[in-house]
């Protein structure tokens, strides 16, 4: 089928991507020139495990294209996804201006009969609002408008988009839940994926609830973590007694400092706004929100207080990205923990393997550094706080001859406690209570 994807980020690239492998003619479009030229010249604009991979492959199939004219793009697709931002509003609610100018823009560019796809996230009644931009432009007659709701995660994108769990395609117009069908044909007929159709507005809500429900396993096992900390329990084995119970399981019950990215705050606050917008406050949902945020300069504060830190002490946080496996920082929990740390006089030193080009323009003052041991170097403290697989790797005795200090603050849980304590250095997990 012919496609066209309007925004190539982490969202609109693997799409195309996958679709292209699918077996579709996908041509892609992004108005960030630079963007377009890096993918023009076969390289992914973002750091995605598998991409650069998948997109050659794909481009010896000859069925992925990236257009710098929308219209070339547009033009003769019977499917156009838009897959562009929805960033937050000062309320929470979404900022659908960015859907909104593109759905202008491709309203007369569109052949009879398109289905244009929503592919971004949107609070529920924003396919209909985009359905009538269109509307004004063309009338109603030839092109319908569907949420497709998106669940992959960033740093297992490609895998998660092509092992869904579910196909959910929101619309009432039977021409383009066809179509969508068909799409997704070659998919189902691999993964068996479950395909629901509904109602734009179940689709929508269905996307933010899964989000905000994901948001508050994180958001709980956190709190049943600062519990077993104070209370002589540890929250790995709770957690993963608690996850063996088929009903809850045991994804997501990770603790750690707090759930960041571009999109659990986001939608969870989006959420939120939707509830008080429709009269119907999604409490829990707020009090999520509220903890979050606080948890991550609380962490700051935690450390300070534990390994006896003085105005002037050195501290080396390993790890800015949101989540392992990504070069990301939105909304990442070291935008908050490290002007936490600054703030109370402390030098910040900072290694990731990935994020540091995107943090070092979020994070004036820090000192980047190499690697994890460079920026142990002269510490009186080192923080995990990504868990980059790199650093269960660590070599802990080479880590505590560069510090000054010996205090190890482990805020993802990915070391063994032990092996910490056999290298000199005092271990403090997230919820491990009674540790050496
Ligand atoms: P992103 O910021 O990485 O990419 C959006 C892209 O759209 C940018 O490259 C931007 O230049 C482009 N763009 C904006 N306006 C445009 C226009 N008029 N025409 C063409 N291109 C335009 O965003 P993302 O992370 O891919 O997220 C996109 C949407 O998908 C959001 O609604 C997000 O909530 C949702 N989502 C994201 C993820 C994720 O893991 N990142 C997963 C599921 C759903
Ligand atoms: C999340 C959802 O998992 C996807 O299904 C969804 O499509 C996506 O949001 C979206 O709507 O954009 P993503 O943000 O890429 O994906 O990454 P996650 O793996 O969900 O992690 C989100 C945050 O929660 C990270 O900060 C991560 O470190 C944290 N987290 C996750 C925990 O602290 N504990 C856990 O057990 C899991």
């Amino acid at each position: 089928m012919d496609v066209a994807i309007i925004g190539t980020g982490y969202v609109g690239l693997t799409t195309g991507v996958c679709l292209a492998l699918l077996g579709h003619e996908v041509r892609c479009h992004d108005v960030d020139p630079g963007r377009m030229d890096k993918l023009a010249r076969g390289r992914p604009p973002i750091y995605e495990p598998g991409m650069e991979q998948a997109m050659r492959a794909a481009a010896r199939k000859r069925s992925l294209h990236f257009v710098s004219e929308l219209a070339d793009a547009v033009r003769g697709a019977k499917a156009v996804f838009l897959s562009v931002g929805t960033p937050s509003l000062p309320d929470g609610d979404i900022d659908l201006s960015y859907l909104e100018a593109a759905a202008r823009q491709i309203a007369p560019l569109l052949a009879p009969f398109t289905t244009v796809v929503v592919k971004s996230t949107v609070t529920v009644g924003s396919c209909r609002r985009l359905e009538q931009i269109i509307r004004d432009v063309r009338g109603a007659g030839d092109f319908a408008v569907a949420a497709n709701p998106e669940f992959l995660r960033e740093g297992s994108a490609i895998d998660d988009f092509m092992h869904p769990d579910r196909i959910i395609i929101g619309s009432d117009d039977e021409r383009a839940t066809t179509t969508l069908k068909e799409l997704y044909g070659p998919l189902v007929a691999r993964t068996d994926a479950p395909v629901l159709v509904t109602s734009a507005e179940n689709a929508e809500m269905v996307k933010h609830a899964a989000n905000a429900f994901l948001a508050m396993k994180i958001g709980f096992i956190n709190e049943v973590a600062d519990l077993c900390e104070r209370a002589g329990a540890d929250v790995t084995t709770v957690a993963k007694g608690i996850g063996l119970d088929q009903r809850i399981g045991p994804a997501f019950l990770q603790a750690g400092p707090g759930f960041g990215g571009s999109c659990f705050p986001k939608d969870a606050r989006a959420f939120a706004a939707t509830g008080r917008r429709n009269g119907v406050p999604q409490s829990l949902v707020e009090t999520l929100i509220e903890g979050n945020d606080r948890r991550k300069t609380a962490l700051a504060r935690r450390i300070a207080f534990k390994a006896n830190l003085r105005k002037g002490a050195v501290v080396a946080v390993l790890g800015v990205a949101f989540k392992a496996a990504t070069d990301d920082v939105r909304e990442s929990p070291a935008l908050a923990f490290i002007p936490a740390l600054q703030d109370q006089g402390f030098v910040v030193r900072a290694f990731d393997p990935q994020a540091m080009p995107t943090a070092a323009k979020e994070l004036p003052d820090v000192n980047w550094c190499s690697d994890a041991y460079e920026a142990a170097t002269g510490a009186d403290a080192v923080v995990i706080l990504t868990d980059w697989k790199n650093f269960t790797e660590l070599d802990l005795g080479r880590l505590s001859e560069r510090m000054k200090g010996s205090t190890l603050f482990d805020f993802r849980n990915i070391l063994q406690p032990e092996a910490v304590a056999a290298c000199g250095m005092t271990y403090f997990g997230v919820g491990r209570a009674g540790l050496p």
